[in-house]
């Protein structure tokens, strides 16, 4: 392996090519901050950046800061995040902007092992946190940096031992100052340069350097890992409407997918059913609008879409329950699969 001052390149590079993104200082001399820093590892995990940013806006306009974020309800905290996905994180981002406002006066901690005690928080966003909003010593490997490393020394391995190798790397090139910016560097590098199927040697910091550059076969760098197959559940979701053209809603507060959020009634797909009294859809008008795909991180769904209209009768609502206008759906907290649901069943009404 070739011995040579990564970190110096690199934090060069940054410092005069860094892209311009809103949770970043609008220059590198600026003082981080840590709330933003927080907040867009929440949001970056598992979302491209290019989607978060319209997102991040959005929270740092409403929740200025991380006490306003705490003090804020989770059911709007929910609706802010809506359209993003993965919702889990919304949830874990408010029970640990919680933690941090109750109970550490409002200072996001600093180091990695106080980060990786909140919720939501592993060990990659512990890393990037600490290293990016408080330049501490951590290795950080995002896919970015996996890439840029793997093709820069020509790495065979793949998956968790890729991520091993790239790590043991990176160990040894931590520099003890501006970690933060060596992180950002290789984040940039891998995101303007070194890109998936688009290779820019003639402009990269490292091209000397690289064991792939100017060749054909940078591209086939990182090696892929055969991905397992997902497995596919399928599930009846009902769409239960009203003579208003309202739907019914139903406050989800039994399955940890959606928790807290607002769902339609459904079951198969889940431990527990979402189900409501069966005796409503007896005699009313059935309407079946076929299969609706979506994918999450650990299975695909196919679901089975069946509408029932319950014409002029008045529907008692429980607690829980809500009636939703089609044209208020999108200003309305409901997660991505609900709403291509929705989009299906607007096609049959
Ligand atoms: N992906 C994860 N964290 C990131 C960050 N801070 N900047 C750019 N891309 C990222």
């Amino acid at each position: 392996m070739q011995n040579f001052k990564l970190a110096e390149i690199v934090i060069n590079w940054y410092k005069k090519n860094f892209r311009n993104l809103p949770w970043r200082p609008y220059d590198f001399k600026q003082k981080v901050n840590p709330y933003f820093v927080f907040l867009s590892e929440f949001m970056l995990q598992q979302t491209m950046v290019k989607t978060v940013i319209p997102y991040f806006l959005k929270f740092i306009d409403k929740y200025p800061k991380i006490n306003i974020l705490a003090n804020a309800k989770l059911d709007e905290v929910l609706t802010m995040w809506s359209g993003l996905g993965y919702y889990r994180r919304a949830t874990n981002l408010y029970l640990s902007s919680n933690i941090i406002h109750n109970e550490l006066s409002n200072v996001i901690p600093n180091d990695y092992a106080s980060l990786i005690k909140l919720p939501g928080i592993g060990d990659y966003t512990a890393a990037a946190i600490a290293a990016i909003a408080f330049d501490k010593e951590t290795v950080v490997v995002d896919g970015n940096i996996e890439r840029v490393i793997s093709r820069l020394y020509k790495i065979e391995s793949k998956g968790n031992f890729l991520k091993k190798e790239v790590k043991q790397i990176l160990l040894a090139n931590i520099p003890n100052k501006q970690n933060s910016l060596f992180v950002q560097g290789l984040m940039d590098i891998g995101a303007t340069i070194c890109m998936p199927k688009i290779v820019n040697c003639k402009i990269c910091p490292l091209e000397k350097r690289c064991e792939v550059s100017f060749s054909n076969h940078a591209i086939d760098y990182p090696k892929k890992a055969v991905k397992k197959r997902k497995v596919i559940r399928f599930g009846d979701f009902y769409c239960l409407l009203n003579s208003k053209k309202e739907i019914l809603f139903l406050k989800n507060e039994k399955n940890k997918l959606f928790n807290n959020m607002y769902i339609l009634p459904s079951k198969g797909w889940q431990k527990k059913d979402d189900i409501i009294d069966f005796n409503l859809f007896y005699r009313k008008q059935k309407i079946n609008c076929g299969i609706v795909k979506h994918s999450f991180s650990h299975f695909d769904l196919e679901a089975n879409i069946i509408i029932y209209k319950f014409g002029n009768k008045n529907f008692e609502l429980k607690s829980k329950q809500k009636f939703i206008k089609f044209n208020a759906l999108n200003s309305s907290g409901i997660p991505t699969l609900y709403h291509k649901i929705i989009s299906k069943i607007l096609k049959y009404i």
